[in-house]
């Protein structure tokens, strides 16, 4: 079971955020990510949808024998985490926009999350803010636009910086000292949103703390890779892979190859 991978997905190439933390805390472990691109983003797509593809990924996992998964996207936790765990007894690892951290940190008191419609619609996210959020003021800000920027590998081009500039500067208006990217596709932009916002601004990524976490996991199953190789990463997509492995190459930095998901694990109800 140790040698067995993890499998790491999100909507697109965001997760790769949460991956390359995931390989700097476990660099033995033998990693399987799966980008789903076919049917990114999953921000304006019903809770169904996203469930259906969350579960179709998992089975993909399953067939590779897997140890443990991460969910490394917001917008599929916030909608399927709890189902996820309730069906399958593997470790699940998740997202979750670092509310904590951040009510922790704040000067003014004010703190904005950085996420997806989807994921601050959500019954988890109110949980969260609710249980978390105490004391503190949180401007909630959904932001069109940017996981297609980051999936078209765009991260600094002047859309993008507009884009970005619109989102952070309400949030820096309204008092915010402390913002949170509670998407995975995020912290590939924030060079810029940490330039737009100010030398003041704290900007809090939690893919270190997620990858943490699931080392902590592994070691209290007792299934931390046994090899002291460096560990292998193989990337697969429900998308087109000649599209979308220039970008992956782009953010994961390396030449890879990324193979086409099989179609069973491709399909969707839409
Ligand atoms: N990376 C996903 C997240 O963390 C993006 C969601 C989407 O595809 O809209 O929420």
């Amino acid at each position: 079971m140790s040698d067995a991978p993890i499998g790491v997905f999100d909507s697109g190439v965001g997760g790769l955020s949460v991956l390359r933390e995931i390989r700097v805390a476990l660099p033995h472990e033998n990693l399987i990510y799966v980008a789903d691109s076919g049917h990114a983003p999953y921000g304006d797509r019903s809770s169904e949808f996203i469930l259906q593809r969350a579960e179709a990924i998992v089975a993909f996992f399953i067939s590779q024998g897997v140890k443990a998964i991460v969910v490394a996207c917001n917008t599929a936790t916030a909608v399927a985490i709890k189902t996820l765990r309730a069906r399958h007894s593997l470790i699940i690892v998740a997202m979750e926009p670092a509310v904590k951290p951040a009510a922790a940190i704040t000067k003014s008191g004010v703190i904005g999350i950085m996420a997806t419609s989807r994921t601050l619609a959500s019954d988890s996210f109110s949980r969260l803010a609710e249980q978390h959020g105490q004391g503190v003021r949180i401007l909630l800000q959904a932001c069109p636009g940017l996981v297609e920027q980051v999936e078209k590998g765009d991260l600094s081009g002047a859309q993008t910086e507009t884009l970005i500039s619109g989102y952070v500067t309400t949030l820096r208006d309204q008092g915010a000292d402390t913002l949170v990217l509670g998407c995975t596709h995020y912290p590939f932009l924030s060079p810029i949103i940490q330039k737009v916002a100010g030398p003041g601004m704290a900007v809090i990524d939690p893919s270190a703390a997620v990858a943490r976490e699931l080392h902590r996991r592994l070691i209290a199953a007792n299934i931390v890779a046994a090899s002291r190789q460096p560990g292998t990463e193989q990337f697969w997509t429900s998308g087109m892979p000649t599209q979308v492995a220039p970008v992956l190459m782009q953010l994961w930095g390396k030449c890879v190859e990324v193979c086409t998901l099989p179609p069973v694990y491709s399909e969707s109800i839409e």
